[in-house]
């Protein structure tokens, strides 16, 4: 068993202190730093895991700039106009995408239409992967059907752990794959509890690696805090490549999906959805 210790994490910047602050001393920022077990880096243990990309993978060892195909990055379009135009035209291989919003304003639904529409339209159809953290298979399933989902072309995996997850996406290679939620997601090598800040932060960093690793694009649903952030760190919205929110006005069936960030397009454009029972 690793020895553990107790260290309060900036749930903005994440800066850490060996005792409770009022304010974070790095981003002065009020109540901002929360108690978690921090692992004590073990002997023996990897602690650069996430950040190792495999042997032989093309960003494993520098190269001429001249030398990386650009055809890498063809776009993927997931069917969903609005969605498309957001991203920038579309799915780029390898991308990390985080999806934040209300609780209930339709982030499960959007990803799971768009996630049919990458499958379908070609044959054979290409593997799409949901990984649900939060709903059971039967939920999902409901949803599916409602939406008029074509449920045998969308592979379903109820699962929290990291490493299984991992696993999946490696032997499945699939054409993208939607994480709902990050939050849900946890690795039971470290110490500190599922959801909080150090969890996040070091998932996200795996999924950013195989995504890159593998060229798959991975979509990574995130909750908001009371407050509008994106529960976890900043450090999240830095770490991936495009930062999505949903948003609504109160009392219309329109939800307003906008670019926070974007490595792979403007972020001045929006997307307009009206929710309704087919999704
Ligand atoms: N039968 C239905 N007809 C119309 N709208 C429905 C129906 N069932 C659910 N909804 C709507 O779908 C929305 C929930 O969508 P969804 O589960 O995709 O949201 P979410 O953002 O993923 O939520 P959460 O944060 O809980 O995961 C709710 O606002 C609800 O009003
Ligand atoms: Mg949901």
């Amino acid at each position: 068993m690793a020895k553990t210790k107790s260290v309060f994490r900036c749930t903005e910047c994440g800066q850490t202190s060996p005792k409770w602050l009022g304010r974070c001393p790095a981003c002065e920022r009020w109540n901002t730093l929360v108690e978690e077990t921090a692992e004590a880096p073990a002997k023996g243990k990897n602690t650069e895991r996430t950040f190792r990309l495999p042997e032989g993978s093309a960003a494993a060892h520098p190269v001429p700039l001249s030398d990386v195909s650009a055809a890498a990055t063809a776009r993927t379009l997931t069917g969903l106009p609005e969605l498309d135009r957001v991203l920038g035209g579309g799915l780029v291989p390898g991308a990390l995408i985080l999806v934040g919003g209300d609780p209930g304003i339709g982030k499960s639904t959007l990803l799971l239409q768009a996630l049919d529409r990458v499958a379908g339209g070609r044959s054979p159809p290409r593997t799409v992967l949901y990984v649900s953290g939060e709903e059971s298979p039967e939920q999902v399933k409901l949803r599916a059907d409602r939406l008029g989902v074509d449920p045998s072309r969308l592979l379903m995996f109820a699962e929290t752990r990291a490493d299984r997850i991992v696993e999946a996406i490696e032997r499945l290679s699939p054409a993208a794959v939607v994480v709902d939620s990050i939050q849900s997601v946890f690795d039971p090598g470290l110490e500190s509890a599922p959801g909080s800040v150090s969890q996040i932060r070091e998932v996200a960093a795996r999924f950013l690696y195989l995504a890159k690793a593998r060229g798959v694009p991975i979509i990574l649903v995130g909750h908001v805090t009371k407050d509008g952030a994106l529960a976890g760190p900043r450090v999240l919205e830095h770490l991936v490549d495009t930062v999505l929110y949903f948003e609504s006005s109160a009392g219309h069936p329109y939800r307003i999906l906008r670019a926070h960030k974007n490595r792979f397009g403007s972020t001045n454009e929006i997307g307009v959805f009206e929710m309704g029972a087919g999704g």
